[in-house]
């Protein structure tokens, strides 16, 4: 009875150890799985609304009601891809830089992802709102949802870019930093 008191007691940092192992390489997993499925979500919804929805309303003389209702329903799939792009984005580049050397190409093209992609929520928000500027932006929905387009042509090519970049995990044999400051 004591020894299986005292196996268990010995197991459980083992277990523990095990567990948050288990956590630290699930969460990329899971993150990666958030981002390219919110990805589909948007850029799919982007295409669908620049070439089936657009020329049905282009083609009738009165707004039509299906099109109408569309937009308003999208505004939520809007919002949700955008936040969980940014949430599981944010943490992938926090992963990247933290653990990896990267070539020097890696974070410019990031930042140029980032502003497009900025661009992508800010275009698909306004585009699917029914505010007052919203509907300015609306008057010229044609150029505005081809750029949006564009854009999500331009990030989905940079990702593949950044995903292909060879990445060296940053070694951990190197000297570590001085724990006190030389003056
Ligand atoms: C419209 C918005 C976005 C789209 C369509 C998009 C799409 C993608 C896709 C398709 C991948 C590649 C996944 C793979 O091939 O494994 C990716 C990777 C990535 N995305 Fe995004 N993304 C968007 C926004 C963002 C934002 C806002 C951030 C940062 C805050 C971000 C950060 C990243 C990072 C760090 C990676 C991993 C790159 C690597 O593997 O080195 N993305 N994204």
């Amino acid at each position: 009875m004591q020894l299986e008191g005292l196996a268990s007691v010995m197991f459980l940092p083992l277990l523990a150890q095990a567990q948050a192992t288990e956590a630290a390489s699930v969460l990329p997993l899971v993150s990666h799985i958030v981002h390219v499925l919110a990805a589909v979500v948007l850029v799919g919804g982007v295409f669908y609304q620049r070439f089936v929805l657009l020329p049905i309303e282009l083609a009738a003389t009165e707004p039509v009601p299906t099109v109408t209702a569309a937009r308003k329903r999208w505004a939520m799939w809007v919002g949700m891809a955008a936040f969980f792009l940014l949430a599981s984005g944010l943490y992938s580049i926090f992963n990247v830089v933290r653990s990896y050397e990267v070539p020097k190409y890696y974070h410019p093209l990031f930042g140029i992802k980032f502003l497009l992609a900025m661009a992508v929520f800010f275009l698909s928000s306004i585009l699917a709102g029914r505010t007052e500027a919203a509907e300015r932006f609306r008057q010229r929905q044609s150029l505005w949802m081809t750029l949006n387009v564009l854009a999500a042509i331009g990030i989905v090519i940079l990702a593949g870019i950044l995903s292909g970049a060879e990445k060296q995990p940053k070694n951990a044999a190197e000297p570590a930093p001085a724990a006190v400051a030389s003056p």
